[in-house]
């Protein structure tokens, strides 16, 4: 039994000694130290031996496990070692190679300026409103006192849908869905940010979309000198507190008196330059106390109640606040122009 012992040694361990691979080794293991493997059937057959050979063979079946053990946990960590080389190897990061920066994106100038000014109006109580780009020729003119033969619709080229829907040309219809939601209730003060579109020939200076903010105050006593208290206070905040307005008279069917407002130029000051044109003043938006008409076709009695609205493009605000020369910039979606407002 003992030379049979010594046999399988011998046997286990010139066959390890040819191991080539992980698998290889695995089945050798399982070979000579499984369950079913050589020595656990020498061990089983002790019970046959005697009192005095029963130690002297364990001590030998013993001893021939541990030694082929021994050789394969050495065999064993060789190979794990390797694995563990290759695999870092393979998963090695070059931490000299130049990096891949990724593109930062930034708030578009036209979103900025317009989450400016809603902050203004809001820091004066007013709401954020909002309408659809695609509207009702009711609301667009009908309901703000520009029946359908009205001259003055030509002054706002429109793209019909059909007869009676429109690509909305301003954001005043706002103000009429306004009174139609609050049904009589006081006081209203919205502004409404959106798109509007037109029929122009697109240049420096004329886009077919562009964006308007509209106002709207409805209350008792309101009066024209709130009207221009506010756009003062608005323009002031917006361009610094040097800055100055001036009303003209104007028309629009829905508002009057109506008035053009003029902000002193930001650029020069008031002094004249090339952005005024010399004058000293740009022209920012349109406004008036609201018609009484509309007052009414909204569900105001315009004997208990009096309003003023505006409306301004937002395009010619960021133009002058950034001296932007050409309103495609706002949507051709050059990123060499819209990374310039990265970090403004
Ligand atoms: N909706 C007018 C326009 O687009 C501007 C305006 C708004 C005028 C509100 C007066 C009151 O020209």
């Amino acid at each position: 039994m003992k030379e049979r012992l010594e046999a399988l040694k011998q046997e286990a361990l010139q066959e390890l000694s040819a191991v080539g691979n992980q698998q290889e080794l695995n089945e050798l293991r399982v070979k000579y130290l499984g369950k079913k493997g050589p020595l656990t059937e020498v061990l089983r057959g002790m019970g046959a031996l005697s009192a005095e050979e029963r130690p002297v063979i364990g001590q030998v079946a013993n001893d021939v496990r541990a030694a082929i053990e021994a050789v394969i946990e050495e065999k064993q960590a060789t190979y794990t070692r390797l694995e563990t080389e290759n695999r870092l190897r393979a998963e090695m990061i070059d931490v000299t190679l130049p990096g891949r920066p990724s593109q930062q994106g930034a708030v578009h100038p036209l979103s900025k300026v317009i989450q400016e000014i809603e902050d203004i109006f809001i820091g004066m109580g007013y709401t954020v409103a909002e309408g659809p780009e695609v509207e009702q020729d009711y609301y667009n003119f009908e309901a703000l006192n520009l029946p359908k033969d009205h001259p003055a619709r030509d002054m706002q080229d429109s793209f019909y849908i059909t007869e009676e829907i429109l690509m909305r040309t301003q954001t005043s219809p706002v103000q009429v869905r306004t009174m139609e939601k609050r049904k009589g209730d006081v006081p209203i003060k919205i502004i409404c940010p959106g798109k509007v579109f037109r029929r122009d020939d697109d240049d420096a200076t004329h886009s077919h979309m562009f964006t308007q903010i509209e106002g709207l105050v409805i209350d008792r006593n309101v009066r024209m000198s709130d009207l221009k208290g506010t756009l003062l206070q608005f323009v002031q905040e917006m361009y610094g507190p040097e800055t100055r307005i001036r009303l003209r008279p104007s028309f629009f069917p829905f508002t009057e008196p109506s008035v053009e407002v003029d902000v002193s130029c930001a650029m020069c000051k008031g002094s004249g330059c090339r952005t005024c044109k010399q004058t000293g003043w740009l022209e920012i938006l349109g406004a008036g106390m609201v018609h009484p008409r509309v007052l009414e076709m909204g569900g105001y009695d315009p004997k208990e109640y009096t309003g003023f609205a505006f409306g301004m493009g937002v395009e010619r605000i960021a133009m002058l606040k950034y001296g932007i020369e050409d309103i495609r910039h706002f949507y051709t979606n050059d990123l060499r122009f819209l990374k310039q407002f990265l970090h403004v």
